[in-house]
């Protein structure tokens, strides 16, 4: 079936930033590593992307050295920044050029502004790998609060990545999330199925990028990245299976505690089951988590 809802995204930033990294690690099964050989973007590289069947994502990739972004806010200026839903705009938290840096990011959004005023901006602060841990988060609060200046009247989240960790998941889940069309419906039916089903946690994962859509939690926990780790960890698991010409249906881990299963869902999802219940059947869960499937097709 046609898709029904076509989104265009663009993803700026002055070169060497991280664009195409992070793009190629989501969506097309690079691992970290592997970007090290990704070449400058020339000009836009265009992506067309099915998120969940219903949704189209038109991915801008937008070479950032200079003599391309002075293109796209002059010449090309028209057809890039009309009709655009999404800005994800990235900063190499690294750069030295922070003058330069503040200088395009401006102008990109005056352009953005006058075309397409409805859009929502992200930025990221990216490469936070290369800050020393205990500077991360006040070098983040300077960068965030220049940036929300700048945005005026736009308003703007803002996120501190690397591709070497859950970050960049937990942005990009919560990026796209933002464009899924009736996702309260999921958040709904997930739930539903958390309680009748008597799980402690359940967490639905797009199928081919593994970011996080939906989740149903009955306790609080501390690390509130978890589900983003766990996003990083059965991607690779997953891409490893395929390079041995396999491919990964489920994974299950127990212990005297809790039982958890991942398992291909719908034909865009996976689903994670967790509970803590010590007498809990792995083949009851997974007839439920059959059962459940129609719910959410
Ligand atoms: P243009 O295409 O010229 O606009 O650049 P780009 O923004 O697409 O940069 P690209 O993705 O090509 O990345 C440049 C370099 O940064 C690559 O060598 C990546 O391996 C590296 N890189 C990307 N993300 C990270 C990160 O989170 N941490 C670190 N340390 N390096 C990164």
């Amino acid at each position: 079936s046609k898709p029904r809802s076509r989104r265009k995204v663009l993803l700026m930033g002055r070169s060497g930033a991280g664009k195409t990294s992070m793009r190629s690690i989501i969506f097309a099964n690079y691992i970290p590593r592997e970007t090290r050989r990704l070449g400058a973007t020339i000009d836009i590289e265009h992506s067309q992307i099915r998120f969940l069947g219903d949704l189209m994502l038109s991915l801008w990739d937008c070479g950032g050295q200079d003599v391309f972004l002075d293109s796209y806010l002059d010449a090309q200026r028209d057809n890039i920044f009309s009709e655009v839903q999404v800005l994800i705009y990235v900063f190499d938290i690294m750069s030295t050029d922070v003058e330069r840096d503040g200088y395009y990011f401006n102008r990109v959004i005056r352009c953005l502004c006058d075309a397409s005023a409805d859009a929502k901006v992200y930025c990221l602060f990216h490469k936070v790998d290369l800050v020393p841990e205990h500077q991360r988060q006040t070098v983040f609060e300077e960068r965030q609060r220049r940036v929300k200046e700048t945005v005026k009247p736009f308003s703007v989240k803002c996120f501190a990545t690397s591709i070497w960790d859950e970050t960049l998941y937990k942005a990009w889940s919560f990026m796209i999330c933002g464009l899924i069309p009736q996702l309260s419906k999921l958040d709904g039916a997930l739930s539903r199925f958390c309680e009748i089903s008597e799980g402690d946690e359940v967490v639905l994962f797009e199928r081919a990028t593994f970011l996080v859509i939906s989740h149903a939690t009955l306790h609080s926990h501390s690390d509130v990245h978890r589900f983003e780790k766990i996003s990083n960890i059965v991607k690779r698991f997953k891409l490893s299976c395929n390079k041995n010409q396999s491919h990964f249906h489920s994974l299950e881990l127990r212990n005297s505690q809790f039982l958890a299963i991942i398992e291909n869902f719908t034909s865009y999802t996976c689903v994670l089951y967790v509970s803590y219940r010590s007498d809990i059947q792995s083949t009851a869960v997974k007839l439920n988590i059959q059962c459940a499937k129609s719910l959410f097709e």
